[in-house]
């Protein structure tokens, strides 16, 4: 199935730091991802990216999930990015597992990015159960969300080495300059309808509808 979104307004969704919606938002406006940001929401008032996003212009919202069910946090969201003309939400360190109120509101547009390669170390915690594991390799993953963690339809993934001295700090830190590259070049390809879902496998076709 080809992936064609509606525009190319992206909403995000964050929990933390929003490092990789800065990197997003620096491609945006360097010119070299032609995408646009309708809105960034935090269920984390103290967010530094939900900051972030309101030193930058964006539209920022911080929606509640304290205390509420998965359901209604969802709908408020869904509202939120309906009422902004979102076609992609792109998850950016959001630490919340989604309804599937929400899949069914935005099928196959919905991205993540991990620091692993999946299928390794899904949930919590991927760069220290790499280091634990003893892989000579990790990296991260650009996915479609679907309703298994972290198990979605691969987009694309980086590969990075782990040294023998690695903490998780330092482990984390070489993924996730690799999570900023990669984090944009996988919304360009969905944005530019190149990419197909053939069942677990996504596809990128050689030419999208833009060329
Ligand atoms: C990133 O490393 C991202 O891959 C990870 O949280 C960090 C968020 O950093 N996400 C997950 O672990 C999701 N399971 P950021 O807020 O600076 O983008």
């Amino acid at each position: 199935m080809k992936i064609q979104p509606a525009n190319r307004r992206l909403g995000i969704l964050l929990s933390g730091r929003g490092s990789n919606f800065e990197a997003i938002a620096d491609r945006i406006v360097s010119g070299t991802l032609d995408a646009e940001i309708g809105v960034v929401i935090s269920n984390v008032e103290s967010a530094r990216g939900l900051e972030r996003a309101r030193v930058r212009g964006l539209n920022a919202v911080y929606i509640p999930s304290h205390n509420r069910s998965r359901e209604e946090f969802d709908r408020e969201a869904i509202d939120v990015l309906r009422k902004h003309n979102v076609s992609i939400v792109v998850l950016a360190g959001f630490m919340r597992i989604l309804s599937s109120v929400f899949l069914e509101a935005f099928p196959d547009g919905i991205l993540n990015i991990h620091p692993a390669l999946l299928p390794s170390f899904p949930g919590a915690d991927a760069q220290l159960k790499a280091l634990e594991h003893g892989v000579k390799f990790s990296g991260c993953t650009v996915h479609f969300v679907n309703e298994a963690l972290d198990g979605g339809p691969i987009i694309l993934q980086a590969v990075v080495p782990v040294a023998d001295d690695d903490t998780v700090e330092t482990l984390s830190a070489r993924i996730l300059k690799e999570e900023h590259r990669i984090y944009s070049e996988a919304i360009e390809l969905v944005l530019s309808g190149k990419c197909e879902i053939h069942g677990r496998r996504v596809v990128i076709s050689s030419r999208g509808l833009r060329g």
